[in-house]
């Protein structure tokens, strides 16, 4: 299904560029688009690139929650928001009220209109994260021409997966950067990437993707070896050229003061791996589950942040693996993997 055993993972919020996607695949790797937080319209703009290229290429979305806030989770974001009212007037930014009806188009993702872009226009893999494609979703992209993934965290994910119908897993363990993509209560700590892989390699005999915490081709290898077909990389291609991600972040993942990475709803009110600045030390106790409304409460903050040049209140994405994430073009960084896998 892939055409390289090394994949460019999607990273929505701006990383992954058209660019970055281009770069990755002219060294020889499989890329995914990033769909996430993009209007139908956008998605289709960023992805034009990829399909002129004539390449086989993926597109993530994000799957959307069910259901909409429970109370609690409605009142620990009022509670937050006054928490967030010091730091964010540092800048002079204010924090919004934030109550968004479940079917908000930034709710959903604007999921169905990019659901019908990529049935209208089909692209050759499609990849979901944060929750799992309804069956009969999956079905209408394979009848389209897609081959259809998803991600889990675990076992049990993994074969809640596997009862939709897709072709394969991306198999994402907890030392990946940025959102983690699970979606039921985990059920099992798994120390490394190659654990897990051979955990869910046991259960699925579905083609299986490796990613979370791939620092270089050693560690690739190793997940390859564990059974997995391909193994995809993020933060590794965080400090290329072509990545869009903030010049901010690409210096924070180089820079020693850094030492540690942690899980944290502060940012977006969804578990996501980030090196740990002052935002992530005051705020991930009091962070609410309350995906993506805690997205849209820190946006301005993080804005001003930016414009500020502050990076201890900015969501600095970073996978475990970060220290050997380099500069310079992305083509070297999977060519590096690539000779050496
Ligand atoms: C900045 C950033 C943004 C990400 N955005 C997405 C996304 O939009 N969709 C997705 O499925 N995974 C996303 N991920 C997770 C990656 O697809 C991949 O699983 C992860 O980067 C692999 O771990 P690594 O970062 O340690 O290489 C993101 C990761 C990072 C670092």
């Amino acid at each position: 299904m892939f055409t390289s055993p090394l994949i460019a993972a999607p990273m929505a919020g701006g990383t992954t560029t058209a660019e970055l996607a281009l770069a990755a695949q002219g060294a020889g790797a499989f890329a995914f688009a990033a769909g996430g937080y993009k209007t139908a319209g956008q998605l289709a703009a960023h992805i034009a690139p990829l399909r002129a290229a004539g390449k086989d290429f993926g597109v993530n979305l994000f799957v959307p929650r069910k259901e909409p806030l429970a109370p609690g989770q409605a009142a620990g974001l009022a509670r937050y928001r006054a928490e967030l009212a010091a730091d964010a007037a540092v800048h002079g930014a204010a924090v919004p009220e934030v109550e968004l009806e479940q079917d908000d188009p930034r709710v959903q993702d604007y999921w169905a209109e990019k659901l019908d872009l990529l049935l209208e226009d089909p692209v050759p893999v499609v990849s979901f994260t944060f929750g799992l494609a309804p069956a009969a979703v999956v079905a209408q992209l394979q009848r389209a021409g897609s081959r259809v993934l998803a991600s889990v965290t675990g076992v049990a994910e993994a074969l809640a997966a596997a009862a939709t119908g897709v072709d394969a897993l991306v198999v994402q363990h907890a030392g990946a950067g940025g959102h983690t993509a699970a979606f039921l209560p985990a059920d099992g700590g798994f120390a490394t990437l190659p654990d897990l892989v051979a955990a869910v390699r046991a259960e699925v005999t579905l083609p299986l993707v490796g990613a979370g915490g791939v620092s270089g081709p050693a560690g690739a290898r190793e997940a390859l070896s564990a059974g997995a077909v391909a193994v995809a990389i993020g933060t590794a291609l965080i400090r290329t050229d072509e990545s869009g991600a903030r010049a901010l972040h690409k210096d924070a993942l180089g820079d020693p003061a850094y030492t540690e990475t942690a899980m944290t709803r502060a940012f977006t009110g969804k578990p996501a791996r980030a090196l740990i600045n002052s935002f992530v030390r005051n705020h991930t106790a009091a962070a609410p589950a309350a995906y993506p409304e805690v997205h849209f409460l820190t946006a301005p903050l993080r804005a001003a942040a930016s414009t500020a040049q502050d990076r201890e209140m900015l969501n600095l994405w970073a996978g475990t693996g970060w220290r050997s994430a380099r500069t310079g073009p992305a083509a070297s960084v999977v060519e590096g993997f690539l000779q050496e896998m």
